[in-house]
């Protein structure tokens, strides 16, 4: 294929090295004179394992070709990656400049183009860039219409600094964004031989997607750098500690809890937590995103609680209490601390749960929520339809199969539905995931 990389920085200059070594016709555009100095003489422009080997062979192959401007080639081309940075500015916000001044650039450019000229936007970009502001900019300054004249679409890329050509040809897996199917075929085309899955998602997914594998990598760093603090301080090696950790694949090291979804509760999470913190506290360690994790669940309780209020209704059906679906453990259970709120606010409520039978709950799990809510009693009904007819508002806190199918009529009815359990209301206007 004819290939066009604009911004031959770690991303760039690996892209589009490799593709000229895999038999495509590359053109690599970057602003900076002394990169495509390097380039021209086969040097890489950035040291990187393997990078100077594949470079030299890529410039002596003849297939790639460099320049510091954007021009009429690219009209040309079958795909134009844009690898430009997206640096953060000083109020953390990302500068889109570089972005913007290559679509300008682009969309002049494409205005000769003949056939479909693909842009696929590698940069790591906020949610809504790729159609929001890219598409616009390519539109305007080319007179021509994206999934018509020309394809646009997101394909997120992960390689890492050091490893970069090795993981270029092992991606976990090839993702990308697009709201037409052609761009997607020609890039499934493209990177037909690289190993994982390919996925096509919207392009705001895919961008999402990125920013969140990053905090989640920053997330996992600083995770286990505290418990390293507080084992230090402990006398316990952390490092042991995070390798029997990450042994564990059915809970740790994978999907499990990573779903959004309710706050956590029960008997276990928030205990444990607490006695880690408090830990930390006694031996001076400060351990913010642990704290932070006890805030974030609190925040989004309250979160519940504003789109509870927002629905403008006082009598409250509530699905689920105990702190998760087919137990009756109520320690701790975050619809619990939900309904005591909204009792305290002076909201009406019957509650309904199957799994929780006042008469059978006994020891600790009995004298919690007779300390928290003391007339509960009054409250708990075992008839799904009557909580149904009684919610102004249902809130449903947990999932199952009469549940699912209760919803619609609740919705049909003109009742407002809060979901913090992810039933299928999307759509309605009276409906309201809690996080999506
Ligand atoms: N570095 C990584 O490991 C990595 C991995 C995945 C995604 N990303 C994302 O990819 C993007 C690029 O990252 P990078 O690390 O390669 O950045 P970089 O700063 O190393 O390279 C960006 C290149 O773009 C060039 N450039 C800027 N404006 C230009 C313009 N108008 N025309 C032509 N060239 C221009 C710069 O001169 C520079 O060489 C960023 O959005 C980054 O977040 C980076």
């Amino acid at each position: 294929m004819r290939i066009c990389v604009i911004g031959l920085g770690y991303v760039g200059a690996v892209t589009a090295v490799c593709l000229a070594r895999d038999g495509n016709q590359v053109l690599g555009i970057d602003l900076d004179p002394t990169k495509i100095d390097l380039l021209k003489r086969g040097q890489a422009p950035i040291i990187e394992e393997g990078l100077q080997e594949v470079t030299l062979a890529a410039a002596q192959s003849g297939r790639l070709e460099v320049a510091s401007e954007v021009d009429a080639r690219i009209a040309t081309c079958d795909l134009i990656f844009v690898c430009v940075g997206t640096p953060s500015a000083p109020n953390g916000s990302q500068n889109l400049a570089a972005v913007e001044r290559v679509a300008q650039q682009i969309g002049a450019a494409l205005k000769s183009a003949s056939g479909f000229p693909i842009v696929v936007m590698r940069s790591t970009i906020y949610p809504g860039t790729t159609d929001t502001f890219v598409q616009p900019l390519l539109e305007a300054s080319s007179g021509k219409k994206a999934n018509v004249d020309f394809g646009l679409c997101f394909q997120p890329e992960f390689l890492r600094e050091g490893s970069s050509i090795k993981d270029f040809y092992k991606p976990p897996f090839t993702i990308v964004g697009s709201n037409s199917d052609k761009p997607v075929a020609v890039v499934r085309e493209l990177f037909k031989a690289l190993p994982g899955e390919f996925i096509v998602t919207s392009t705001r997914n895919a961008e999402m997607m990125k920013l969140a594998c990053n905090a989640f990598h920053a997330m996992k760093v600083s995770f286990a750098n505290e418990v390293g603090r507080l084992g230090r301080s402990l006398g316990v090696d952390a490092r042991a500690v995070m390798d029997l950790l990450c042994r564990d694949t059915s809970l740790n090291i994978s999907p499990a809890y990573l779903r959004p979804g309710f706050a956590f509760g029960g008997s276990c999470l928030p205990k444990d937590l607490r006695a880690l913190l408090y830990m930390a506290k006694r031996n001076d360690v400060e351990l913010p995103l642990l704290k932070g994790i006890a805030d974030s669940n609190v925040d989004h309780i309250d979160h519940a609680l504003t789109l509870i209020r927002a629905s403008g209704n006082r009598k409250v059906g509530m699905i689920g209490l105990s702190f998760k679906a087919g137990t009756d453990d109520l320690r701790e259970s975050p619809l619990v601390t939900l309904a005591e709120q909204l009792i305290g606010k002076g909201y009406e409520l019957k509650i309904y749960d199957p799994a929780v039978s006042l008469a059978r709950l006994i020891g600790a799990n009995k004298r919690y929520i007779q300390q928290t809510i003391p007339h509960i009693e009054s409250l708990l009904t075992d008839d799904l339809a009557a909580t149904g007819a009684y919610g102004e508002v249902i809130v449903v806190g947990h999932r199952s199969n009469e549940i699912d199918a209760a919803v619609g009529g609740w919705l049909k009815a003109g009742k407002h539905v809060v979901d913090l359990a992810g039933v299928n209301g999307a759509g309605n206007a009276n409906y309201a995931g809690v996080c999506w």
